[in-house]
């Protein structure tokens, strides 16, 4: 089976775990990608969404979906997202896309965070993924000596700017082995904007694809 593949059978397993007529979060990412679409094809009662980027935001009125301004929607019933890599406590690195920002709002407007995946995201520790940091960009350099510090190497994603008009530092070599502390330290980074470790508020449910199907990991 391929990547792809399973990213479809994860996505696929999560339209079960929407409740009927509920406002969805919606995630982002190639695996959030097939999730709006079989959600769009299959759920026919998701009429109303909040979306975690502005390219999600048009996939999903691409289909003909609302989606709403977070401020206006309340506690959202379930958020559905990717990852790039989750422990077995279903605390995650995500941002390899860029919208580790929205992602963790969102997130943290949501009564479940269903975290849908193919096996290759599961890790026995975080980091082998550079670790993801939306940074405000006249702090771009005084982050990056910062990450050094914690023993990092920070890269700056060429060419990006994220829906929140900020840079991406991309830290590698990190060795997470307190995700929750490393994510409170580098909170406190001034212009440090959001980290992409998703530990303090892990997700509850992982819905991880793999050769013989989907296997569902909880905390
Ligand atoms: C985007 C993310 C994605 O969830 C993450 O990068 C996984 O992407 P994909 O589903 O394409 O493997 O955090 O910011």
């Amino acid at each position: 089976m391929t990547a792809e593949t399973k990213k479809i059978a994860a996505a696929r397993a999560a339209l079960a775990e929407v409740p009927p007529d509920s406002l969805v979060g919606v995630g982002t990412g190639s695996t959030a990608n097939h999730f709006i679409d079989l959600l769009a094809a299959e759920r026919p009662d998701i009429r109303q969404t909040v979306a975690s980027s502005e390219a999600s935001a048009a996939r999903l009125r691409g289909h003909g979906i609302e989606v709403l301004d977070l401020n206006a929607a309340g506690t959202l019933a379930i958020y559905v997202d990717g990852a790039d890599e989750s422990d077995k406590h279903l605390r995650l690195v995500k941002g390899g896309g860029g919208a580790l920002t929205r992602e963790k709002i969102v997130a943290a407007a949501s009564e479940r965070f269903v975290c849908i995946a193919d096996d290759s995201k599961l890790v026995a520790t975080l980091g082998a993924f550079p670790l993801p940091v939306e940074v405000i960009p006249m702090a771009r350099s005084l982050v990056g000596r910062a990450m050094v510090k914690l023993g990092g190497d920070p890269a700056l994603r060429e060419d990006v700017t994220t829906d929140n008009g900020n840079l991406i530092l991309d830290v590698h070599n990190l060795h997470i082995t307190d995700p929750v502390a490393l994510e409170t330290e580098i909170n406190q980074i001034p212009g440090v904007v959001t980290v992409g470790l998703f530990a303090a508020r892990p997700a509850d449910l992982l819905l991880l694809a793999g050769d013989d199907g989907v296997t569902r990991l909880t905390r």
